[in-house]
């Protein structure tokens, strides 16, 4: 077989050489878009008149009938090409003859492959993205049915404060909006139209950049051919946007891991999100939620696989690019099957409010006591070292606030009276939050209404 560029050479590449460098086997994923390109590239050059107009119908019919032949069959894309750009043109020319040989005019693979991941990017971010807002919908319900359930917050691993369980739940929401927002920035950096660049110093026929950028639906051109045929900062965006989705996954599957856990006893997950153990009959295990952080690392790396790719290269196109597809492909397909995995682990949860609440009460009120000295007028350091002090007496005799009788509280500090005492309590503590971040019922629930609204907004748009 003859390649793009047999004539230069008068030796076949080794085959084991030309394996090594062809993408074919990866970037076929890509068919569609390659296919979009060059339907948009033929129409270019019909205006610039490098194609009669007889021509660029015949290549036109050609790659919708190419298109066609692959969407229905897979098995299609397939060949001894060394990539996909490749396989499209061979396939064109078999079907047309010289007018597919036209084709290529002007045009540079490396602008084509810059192209082709930015119209798939901008055709899969979508997907991901909705992914995440079914994320969001579960944890939105889940935060919907804890209603007044209360829990512990947690600060290095110990009990700090109560919260409701509700705002644990908005915690998560929260994170994985910002990962939708990094998503489309990404989606925005790709939205530029490479072509016209050429191989990398422009093209010297009469192509329209800008009605090629509106067909193609790019808001706006490239602004520079040598910047543009060596520049993937839009593949770094999008895999950071990838890596940061899955630390925020990984991080809400080592909480329901440690919440779910026999010690915790907060959470109960379903048998269906669950696996047994070969050995111990009574093993449940939450392996989907390990994975999911398991899988975190990979993300990770492709990012950082990536930028240290990228950061050698001279200026221009050159081979090692290539490499970007792999990590997009392997990217996409493990935050997508992360997200939702973890969806369902979510909407399957159960909460054991009784649990919740006991542990949210204690010791975990401590703050609240020296708040109280503080309303009446002591300086907070000198609560902190009164409570401080009931803390250490009350650790010692393994007892908490709630055992303490009305003259005990007052031999802690005269203005620690019953009424102060009765107020005590971890409902006591939310309600009291003032700020519309924080845990107080009313500011979780305008946060609750307002997620609801973002889900909303966005499952409506994806219907039509
Ligand atoms: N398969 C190549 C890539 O993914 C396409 C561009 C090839 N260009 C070149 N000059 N070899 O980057």
């Amino acid at each position: 077989m003859s390649h793009l560029w047999s004539g230069r050479f008068d030796a076949l590449p080794d085959d084991e050489v030309f394996e090594f460098q062809a993408s074919f086997g990866f970037d076929r994923q890509l068919f569609e878009d390659d296919v979009t390109g060059s339907l948009a590239w033929a129409e270019a050059l019909a205006g610039a008149g490098v194609l009669s107009r007889g021509e660029a119908t015949a290549i036109r019919t050609a790659l919708e009938e190419i298109r066609d032949r692959g969407r229905a069959d897979p098995g299609f894309v397939e060949g001894p090409d060394e990539d996909i750009h490749a396989f499209v043109e061979r396939q064109l020319i078999e079907r047309v003859g010289d007018a597919g040989r036209r084709l290529h005019t002007g045009r540079s693979r490396n602008e084509q492959v810059s192209l082709d991941l930015r119209l798939y990017l901008r055709r899969r971010t979508a997907g991901l993205q909705r992914e995440l807002v079914a994320l969001v919908d579960a944890l939105a319900s889940r935060a919907e049915a804890a209603g007044p359930a209360l829990m512990p917050s947690y600060t290095h691993l110990r009990r700090a404060q109560p919260i409701l369980v509700a705002h644990y739940f908005l915690a998560h929401a929260v994170a994985i909006r910002r990962d939708h927002r990094r998503l489309e920035t990404a989606r925005e950096e790709a939205d530029a139209l490479p072509l016209g660049s050429g191989a990398v110093a422009g093209t010297s026929y009469a192509i329209d950049t800008a009605a090629l950028a509106e067909r193609l639906g790019f808001s706006r051109v490239v602004a520079n051919s040598l910047d543009a045929t060596a520049d993937r900062d839009f593949v770094s965006a999008f895999l950071h946007a990838c890596a940061g989705t899955m630390v925020h996954l990984s991080r809400l599957a080592e909480d329901l891991v440690i919440f779910a856990s026999e010690e915790f006893g907060f959470f109960g997950l379903a048998d269906a999100v669950t696996t047994g153990s070969s050995l111990m009959p009574q093993k449940k295990n939450p392996d989907p939620l390990e994975l999911v952080r398991g899988k975190t690392g990979r993300v990770i790396g492709h990012l950082t696989g990536w930028l240290t790719t990228m950061k050698g290269l001279p200026s221009g196109y050159n081979k090692d690019l290539q490499e970007d597809k792999e990590a997009v492909f392997d990217a996409e397909t493990t935050v997508r099957s992360s997200t939702r995995a973890t969806t369902l682990v979510v909407r399957s949860l159960t909460l054991d409010p009784a649990r919740t609440e006991s542990a949210a009460a204690g010791l975990a009120l401590a703050t609240d006591v020296a708040d109280l000295l503080v309303a009446r007028g002591v300086p907070f350091r000198e609560a902190h070292e009164v409570v401080g002090r009931m803390v250490r007496d009350l650790l010692a005799t393994n007892r908490d606030f709630a055992s303490l009788s009305p003259a005990d509280w007052r031999r802690y500090h005269e203005r620690l009276d019953a009424d102060a005492a009765g107020r005590i309590t971890a409902r006591g503590s939310v309600t009291a939050r003032r700020t519309p971040q924080s845990t107080a019922p009313d500011a979780v629930a305008s946060a609750l209404h307002e997620v609801r609204r973002w889900v909303d907004e966005r499952t409506v748009a994806t219907d039509h």
